[in-house]
């Protein structure tokens, strides 16, 4: 029988990452997938700073960024009645927004940016193969069984239509929105599946003259008579400038599915793009369903499940192949852990203790995005009461001078803005932070945000929060702090004075067979925070000292030398489920 220590069922974001992961850490894994390639379509496309860090610390940032669009072809968010009618308003993307760029430039020393998940998925899973990981193709997860001493799984080679078992230690379960893995093991969900219906066309049309004097990749084109619950709105989104789009447009769930024909897809295209000329070539087109469930428990026994699996969502505010991927960074290092006999296996209990809550936040707030176009529809007029030609003629009233079209443009201002909760949520893409036992002082007072916690980013060197960023300087360059940690290793950060954290931070990784990178930081030290970022972020005396988790989260903090070596050692006990 073929055995290896990791099977991954599914090569989306979430299984491919873990793969690349696991094979990072040298740890032994075979991913399978049902079809004979990766994601056939654009599907996910915004990969946020944090994921951005993530592919950094894989090695993988600079092939990322040498695909993807930047942050510029992002541009603006543009509400139009057509691609050629009407602007209704903009609101720019992300860091674009000149009042927020400095937020997100401190944030992250990396860029968001706009990759496809066709491409996107070729990059982890080739990275994820050159390192040790066997991918089989064509080959479907058909059930499995756990014991005490690992989990035998049953999968069948579609090609020859032979079935057969492949024994590991662990099984992860990334098979997407339908998760057979999650169905067998039955694991509690909450929320609705199929809320509502959504129809996807590909298409090649050169849309240059429309779109690169104002640049943007996302359109959300309002068209009264249109069909989304009564009130139009479709999605034309870029997925490479200016020559390959999509086309995202709603229909009614409780009706039979829609059946369009290559005419009808190319009517669509042009009606959103307002040219009955223009040329398009339709790829392709596909009916998906937008969601609210979550998993509230991710795991059982030796099976973990991340990403669509445990949390399925419309792909407002693009949370879903950025989740998935932060599930396997959190959970492949304690996966690599345990395997390696440096943790109990109940830090694994950790995995689902941490991520469920953030599962649970991303479903609602992208579902909250859906509602929230709702105040732009009512300055519109839009509300569903009218016909086809009266809203029409109210979108025009818009541009009337007198009073209540100002009142009502000043209510579309506030409405568009307010869609910063989708187009620049930055928090909720940062503002993760952990509560558990592989957290090791989360009983300490946590410092309360001073700002929304959707919107801003809080950074803090609590423990339960990620590290945050800040420059400094090695050997005369410029890195990230996140740049000195990570590498699936445990991280010690301490100033010019902590000399005693570093013989005793080497003394305890003899003692625990735990490598714990020290990093010490200081005038004359490899390290200089030359800029004084750090002390900026870390407001601390130089007694102090950090311990990071190999996924970037600051685990323990000690602020003087009282009884070093024990308090250091009971903390990472604790973290590894050792105490
Ligand atoms: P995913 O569904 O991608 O992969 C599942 C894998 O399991 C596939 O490889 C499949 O073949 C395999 N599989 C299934 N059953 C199997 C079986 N029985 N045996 C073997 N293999 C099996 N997200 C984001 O972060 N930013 C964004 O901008 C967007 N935008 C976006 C737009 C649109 C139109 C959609 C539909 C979705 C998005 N998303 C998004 C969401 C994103 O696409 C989604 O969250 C991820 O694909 C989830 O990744 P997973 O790896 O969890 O599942």
């Amino acid at each position: 029988m073929l055995e290896t220590d990791v099977v991954i069922i599914g090569s989306g974001p979430a299984g491919s990452s873990a793969a690349l992961m696991l094979s990072s850490y040298g740890i032994k894994n075979v991913i399978i997938t049902k079809y004979r390639w990766l994601a056939d379509s654009p599907r996910a496309h915004y990969v946020s700073q944090r994921t951005m860090e993530i592919v950094r610390d894989l090695g993988i940032e600079s092939e990322v960024i040498a695909k993807a669009s930047p942050k510029e072809i992002m541009g603006d968010v543009v509400f139009c009645t057509s691609l050629s009618g009407d602007e209704i308003g903009r609101l720019p993307y992300g860091m674009n927004n000149p009042r927020r760029a400095t937020e997100y430039l401190e944030a992250s020393p990396s860029e968001q940016c706009d990759l496809p998940q066709h491409l996107f998925e070729p990059i982890l899973l080739s990275n994820g193969a050159a390192r040790g990981s066997h991918a089989r193709f064509d080959t479907e997860y058909l059930s499995h069984n756990q014991d005490l001493e690992g989990v035998t799984v049953k999968v069948l080679d579609r090609l020859t239509g032979t079935s057969y078992e492949i024994r590991c230690k662990y099984l992860i379960g990334a098979d997407g929105a339908g998760s057979k893995v999650v169905r067998d093991l039955n694991l509690p969900m909450a929320g609705q599946m199929g809320k509502s219906g959504s129809m996807s066309i590909i298409f090649d049309a050169d849309l240059t003259k429309y779109i690169a004097h104002r640049p943007g990749y996302l359109w959300w084109v309002v068209q009264p008579g249109a069909n989304i619950g009564g009130i139009g709105l479709g999605l034309l989104r870029m997925v490479r400038p200016w020559n390959e789009w999509q086309i995202v447009w709603g229909y009614d769930i409780d009706q039979p599915a829609p059946e369009l024909t290559v005419d009808q897809a190319i009517g669509v295209c042009r009606q959103l793009i307002g040219d009955p000329e223009i040329d398009i070539r339709i790829r392709s087109k596909s009916l998906w369903t937008v969601n609210e469930m979550y998993a509230t428990q991710y795991a059982q026994g030796r099976v973990f499940c991340m990403g669509d699996a445990v949390h399925r969502h419309p792909p407002s505010n693009g949370l879903g192949s950025n989740t998935s991927i932060q599930d396997a960074y959190n959970l492949c290092w304690k996966l690599a852990f345990v395997l390696r006999g440096q943790a109990d296996p109940k830090l694994l209990d950790t995995y689902s203790e941490e991520r469920a809550p953030v599962g649970e936040r991303i479903v609602k707030r992208a579902n909250r995005s859906v509602r929230d176009f709702g105040p732009i529809f009512e300055a519109l007029g839009l509300d569903g009461r009218y016909s086809a030609e009266e809203m029409q003629a109210r979108i025009g009233s818009l541009m009337h001078a007198d009073q209540a079209a100002a009142d009502r443009r000043a209510m579309l201002r506030n409405a568009i803005e307010f869609k910063s909760y989708e187009f620049a949520a930055l928090g909720v893409e940062t503002n993760v932070r952990y509560k558990s036992t592989a957290i090791a002082s989360v009983e300490q007072t946590q410092p309360l945000p001073d700002r929304d916690e959707d919107l801003h980013y809080f950074p803090s060197c609590a423990p339960g929060h990620k590290l945050p960023h800040g420059w400094v300087v090695r050997k005369g360059s410029k890195v990230s702090t996140l740049d000195l940690i990570g590498g699936g290793r445990f991280s010690l950060l301490c100033w010019l004075q902590g000399q005693l954290w570093v013989d005793i931070a080497r003394r305890l990784s003899e003692d625990t067979n735990v490598v714990i990178e020290v990093i010490r930081i200081g005038p004359g030290q490899e390290i200089q925070d030359a800029y004084g970022d750090l002390a900026r972020i870390w407001n601390c005396g130089e007694q102090a000292c950090l311990l990071i988790r190999p996924d970037g989260y600051i685990a323990w903090e000690a602020l003087d030398t009282t009884a070093a070596y024990d308090t250091l050692r009971q903390g990472l006990m604790r973290i590894l489920s050792r105490a």
